[in-house]
């Protein structure tokens, strides 16, 4: 499973070149739904999506939503590209946290 996304994120990293696009937020949606969202809603109920909105949310800027990403990518193993950390912060911000980006 883990392999064929590798090659599905290669593939799509190779017919996008150059890598300089925006980001995709509705590819973000799907990362996020299929690796991130069974963790979150086994803590705080739901879709998991309340985790994100509560009042004591970690997360206060783009920059430290990014790196949260990358520490959740990390301690999962999953081995993302950039891209695809760019994509799920992405489509977070739209849905949940709305920090202004700066591009
Ligand atoms: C193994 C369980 C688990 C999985 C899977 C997981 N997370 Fe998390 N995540 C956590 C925990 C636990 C916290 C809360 C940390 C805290 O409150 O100190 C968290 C918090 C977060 C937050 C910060 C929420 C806030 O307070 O603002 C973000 C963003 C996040 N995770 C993104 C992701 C993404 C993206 C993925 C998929 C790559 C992911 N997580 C997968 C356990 C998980």
């Amino acid at each position: 499973m883990k392999t064929t996304w590798i090659a599905i994120a290669a593939l799509c990293a190779g017919a996008s070149l150059p890598v300089s696009q925006a980001a995709d937020a509705g590819r973000g949606k799907q990362l996020h739904d299929k690796h991130c969202i069974d963790c979150h809603s086994g803590m705080v109920g739901g879709d998991g999506t309340l985790l994100y909105t509560r009042k004591n949310r970690r997360v206060h800027s783009y920059d430290a939503l990014i790196k949260q990403i990358n520490r959740c990518d990390q301690s999962l193993g999953l081995k993302w590209f950039p891209e695809d950390v760019r994509d799920v912060a992405a489509y977070l911000n739209r849905e949940f946290y709305k920090f202004p980006v700066k591009r």
